[in-house]
């Protein structure tokens, strides 16, 4: 049978990470690759509990429920985003199935075939897949390591006219930067200028490593609290296998991203939602998040350490100052996507930064995870991958 899918699956894309990642998952090698949380630090206990609790509450906790989500554990995100600026009212929070569904649904509800998205590049991979999956078309916005350079934002929206922009401000996937205050405002007066809605995807903001630098996120400067969709998750700070994330924008983008979702799903799981709601309540989800970040930013100093000992001339690298992930460059011929046999056959892996990219992709260019990985793993796996990069054959 030859089956005739709608016109729009033309647009999809199989994850190019993903299929690199299937052939890397073998064996003794040691990957950088996958955008993993640690597991050492997943809270089951506090899991466990919560859902002993959902289930001694009644048969009721099965019922189905609100598109919106779980009320209470709106509530405690609404606290949540308050202390980071956010004052959003309840009607305007939803959960959803991770982040990656408040991506869709807000593209589902905004993007017609032809519509321009402007994003970061290299950006959030899945989040390309989204936007084209609807017929749209991706420009890039030069930027530098504070954020996109506000005079091409400035010439991109006046040729394009986006109907959003897309950003990662906080500690990115897969580059690891941290916007500066003075771009995260300047995107915003330019939202405001051209009246554009921007995209603001923060599943890291949490895992910062020092408390000098303050984030904030664009949506906590967005006071009329118009042009900011805002959206984040449990997924880096409980567990992703929750699938629990959260959105918060315009009133009237969120009535419409709520019809949306009906049609998806009804609502995302009421069990977790209230799992997630006891986790909330009764677990020290703060003082859980201040290991986090320990441990991360102690991680990331052994990765940072060994890539001290690669010729500074030759790579180059940013330390970040949050998140989980190490962005790497390498001198102009080196072509890390064929290199990745190599260091696979070496017993380690990465990803190629290629995929990332919405222009030409920079093949000199890897994403390592330091999240993952135990401290011994990552100085076994360093080892290994630095005598890969060091090794003139291979090169
Ligand atoms: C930038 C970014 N946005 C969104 C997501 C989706 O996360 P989730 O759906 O688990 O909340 C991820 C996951 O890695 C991500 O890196």
């Amino acid at each position: 049978m030859k089956y005739s899918f709608a016109e729009l699956t033309k647009n999809y894309q199989s994850s190019a990470v993903r299929d690199i990642l299937s052939v890397i998952q073998q064996g003794d090698v040691i990957s950088f690759a996958g955008g993993l949380p640690s597991d050492d630090f997943f809270p089951l206990e506090a899991v466990r509990d919560a859902y002993e609790k959902v289930f001694v509450s009644g048969k009721s906790s099965l019922q189905y429920g609100l598109t919106e989500g779980f009320t209470p554990l709106r509530e405690a995100v609404q606290a949540v985003m308050l202390r980071k600026g956010i004052a959003a009212p309840l009607e305007n929070i939803m959960l959803t199935t991770g982040s990656q569904q408040a991506i869709d649904l807000f593209s589902r509800v905004m993007l017609s075939p032809g519509d321009v998205v402007l994003t970061e590049d290299p950006t959030y991979l899945a989040a390309l897949q989204v936007f084209r999956s609807y017929g749209a078309k991706v420009v890039a916005v030069n930027g530098d390591e504070f954020g996109m350079d506000a005079d091409d934002l400035e010439e991109k929206i006046k040729e394009h006219q986006p109907k959003f922009v897309y950003v990662i401000p906080t500690f990115s996937n897969p580059d690891g930067k941290g916007w500066s205050s003075e771009r995260r405002q300047k995107l915003l007066e330019l939202s405001y200028k051209y009246n554009i809605l921007i995209l603001e995807d923060d599943p890291y903001g949490e895992l910062k490593f020092s408390n000098e630098e303050v984030f904030q996120p664009i949506a906590s400067m967005d006071h009329d609290r118009t042009h900011v969709l805002y959206t984040s998750t449990f997924s880096k700070t409980v567990v992703p296998a929750l699938r629990t994330g959260w959105v918060t924008g315009p009133a009237e983008v969120m009535a419409m991203m709520t019809q949306g979702k009906q049609m998806t799903d009804l609502h995302s799981s009421s069990i977790d939602q209230q799992a997630l709601y006891y986790i909330m309540r009764d677990f020290d989800l703060n003082g859980h998040i201040e290991i986090l970040r320990r441990e991360y930013y102690h991680r990331m100093t052994i990765m940072r350490d060994y890539l001290n000992k690669l010729d500074s001339g030759l790579f180059t690298w940013k330390e970040p100052k949050g998140g989980m992930f190490m962005w790497v460059q390498g001198g102009e011929e080196l072509n890390v996507t064929n290199l990745l046999d190599a260091a696979v056959a070496n017993g380690v892996a990465y990803v190629p930064g290629a995929p990332f990219y919405v222009n030409e992709p920079q093949l000199n260019t890897f994403r390592l995870n330091f999240s993952h990985s135990t401290p011994e793993k990552i100085k076994i796996g360093m080892d290994r991958l630095v005598s890969v990069l060091l090794n003139p054959a291979t090169l």
